[in-house]
């Protein structure tokens, strides 16, 4: 199978990256850059496409060239900065998910996956929520991902594209690089490991969903290989740690490894005003788990911190860390 993954060389999509190549597919990757940074080890055994989601032509040049049978599309502005510059979060994550959509249609690419967020719920949605829970977001990388779901289930029932998406929590993973509101969950676990000071920028009590980059990379490319038929929420939430810790939980969670972690608490006003709207606690993914069977492998902090830091001192240069 021929798979083109938008955002390939990030921080998820490197990782589903090698996924596929462990299973033999042929991967391509779209992305700003042709450096390769954590691809860098399987950099030749991948094709890497430099273009901007914004321009239309570079996007279609990526999926014409090639016979591409599925678009993970990850490529996107994340949250801070996207509020930082909306200007440019339009042009990549509305008008850029509009161009990868119309170049499946337009080269007969059977199947598109979509990453989506929990960000799409703010207003209103209180601390539980559900595939039918009304969607408010109050930032303009959620409103962007909204329109990228609707965007999709159009082009399902209006062109036949075999579109599905899923709407992830908040990544813990290695490495992450951009600031967002909850990165709070990797770098907690991170910094320690590399002996960094880490000055917390939410408050001990702050609780975001989040979910183990393994398990992200799992829940995208089990809903790819769905059977057709279990498809019909076509957007589905899907959650990872349960229950939901936080910031101070998974201090102490760190503690047990490294007991002298240097953390302190120094909320960011601009990232405490948005907990104020987005209060989610419960990411509930009972759609997920009854259609596709969706099941995380990576539910506790006890699980999560050790394999954390496994991967970080086993391949520090995979992450960047070297
Ligand atoms: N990390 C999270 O907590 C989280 C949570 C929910 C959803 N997601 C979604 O998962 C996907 C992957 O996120 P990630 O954590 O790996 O983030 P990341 O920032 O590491 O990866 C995003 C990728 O998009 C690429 N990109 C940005 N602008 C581009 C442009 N103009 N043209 C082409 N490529 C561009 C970047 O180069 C990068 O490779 C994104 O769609 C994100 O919205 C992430």
């Amino acid at each position: 199978m021929r798979v083109l993954v938008t955002g390939g060389t990030g921080s998820i999509g490197s990782v589903l990256v090698r996924s596929f190549l462990e299973r033999g597919d042929e991967v391509l990757t779209f992305g700003p850059t042709s450096y390769p940074g954590r691809v860098a080890d399987i950099a030749k055994d991948i094709t890497i496409i430099r273009g901007n989601l914004a321009y239309q032509s570079e996007v279609f040049n990526a999926v014409k060239n090639h016979r591409i049978d599925r678009i993970f599309h990850l490529g996107s502005m994340l949250s801070l900065p996207s509020n930082a510059n909306p200007w440019a979060a339009f042009q990549v994550n509305v008008v850029g998910t509009m161009n990868v959509l119309e170049a499946a249609r337009l080269f007969d690419v059977p199947q598109f996956i979509f990453t989506s967020t929990i960000g799409t719920y703010a207003h209103g949605a209180g601390e539980v929520v559900t595939d039918e829970t009304l969607q408010r977001p109050a930032t303009m990388y959620g409103t962007g991902k909204l329109y990228g779901e609707n965007l999709g289930r159009f082009y399902r029932t209006r062109f036949g594209l075999d579109f599905r998406s899923v709407r992830l929590p908040s990544i813990m993973s290695p490495c992450a690089k951009v600031r967002v509101v909850a990165q709070y969950n990797s770098w907690m676990i991170e910094y320690p490991i590399l002996g960094k000071p880490f000055p917390c920028f939410v408050t001990p009590e702050t609780k975001r969903p989040c979910m183990y980059f393994k398990d992200a990379v799992r829940a995208i490319s089990t809903i790819a290989d769905a059977p057709a038929d279990s498809i019909a929420m076509v957007n589905y939430n899907v959650g990872g740690l349960n229950p939901t810790p936080s910031a101070k939980d998974i201090e102490l969670e760190i503690r047990k490894h490294f007991p002298g972690a240097d953390v302190t608490y120094e909320p960011d006003p601009v990232v405490m005003k948005f907990y104020e709207t987005a209060k989610t606690v419960t990411f509930d993914d009972t759609c997920a788990r009854e259609e596709w069977g969706w099941m995380p492998q990576y539910e506790t902090l006890d699980v999560v911190v050790p394999d954390f830091i496994r991967e970080v001192t086993k391949n520090p240069s995979q992450y960047g860390l070297a």
